[in-house]
């Protein structure tokens, strides 16, 4: 049983202010308040704070990343698409990590990984700004996929993040779920294997948290986001980081 770190994804923080706000820039009441929000994670023990800059700024806006850069007390982890804009954003931000993934305007979250394989010509010049330029640690966002893994090895980013996605949307018990179960854990010692920095997340939840981690070694960080502020919603935002963190660090099972 490992134990990994936890970043909480504060995206759908943002989403909920951007319901009522986003067409009203001067109200002067906007609630809720993202800053507020990563100060009670980390309150509660989250070892940073995962935000996505998407290009069509549905959720996060610009101004919201230099404060939380600024205000932050563990590290901000900048999930972004390969475009020059936000590229540009990212290395004069200059967080702690930054996170490569895929992203069209169409979809209403991140629904696959990076295809690092295809995309190897594009990708490495941005590896490279991010890391020299922007003193980032990059990671690339990507399906639990032995091509991806070796890929982002060879493109020289330290951290790969296992899209999870597809674990968690399989049913509890299901051979579906077990099969994404085995392909991550291959990824993850195949990753480890070859030196990377092994995390993972999407679509965790207070449910699926503990059989991945019976099931996939070396996981150093998780990144999940949905869950948790949805749980915020019955037991405040503190409580609901704090039963994921418990879930994290001990063996027994369900909160609810
Ligand atoms: N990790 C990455 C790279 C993501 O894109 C997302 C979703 O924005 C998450 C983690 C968090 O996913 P969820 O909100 O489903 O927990």
């Amino acid at each position: 049983m490992n134990s990994p770190t936890l970043g909480v994804n504060i995206d759908h923080v943002a989403t909920l202010r951007q319901a009522r706000y986003a067409r009203l820039p001067e109200a002067h009441n906007v609630e809720p308040d993202l800053i507020a929000a990563a100060l009670a994670c980390e309150r509660a023990g989250a070892s940073g704070i995962t935000v996505h800059l998407r290009a069509d700024r549905r959720h996060l806006q610009d101004a919201d990343l230099g404060r939380l850069q600024t205000v932050i007390q563990t590290k901000l982890n900048l999930e972004l698409g390969n475009t020059p804009e936000i590229v540009a954003i990212a290395v004069a931000l200059r967080p702690a990590d930054v996170c490569l993934v895929p992203e069209n305007r169409q979809e209403i979250t991140t629904e696959g990984g990076l295809d690092a394989a295809g995309l190897r010509a594009e990708l490495a010049p941005t590896i490279r700004a991010l890391s020299a330029e922007g003193g980032a640690r990059v990671s690339l966002f990507i399906d639990p996929d032995p091509l991806q893994v070796r890929t982002a090895a060879e493109l020289g980013a330290p951290v790969i993040e296992l899209h999870t996605g597809a674990y968690a949307n399989a049913a509890p018990g299901s051979p579906a779920r077990a099969a994404e179960l085995e392909r991550l854990r291959r990824a993850s010692e195949l990753g480890a294997s070859l030196g990377l920095q092994i995390n993972a997340g999407h679509g965790l939840n207070y449910e699926n948290l503990r059989p991945l981690l019976c099931a996939v070694p070396n996981l150093a960080e998780l990144n999940i986001g949905h869950s948790i502020v949805s749980r915020a919603v019955f037991v405040g935002l503190e409580n609901a980081v704090r039963e994921m963190l418990g879930l994290l660090r001990s063996n027994d099972g369900n909160f609810r």
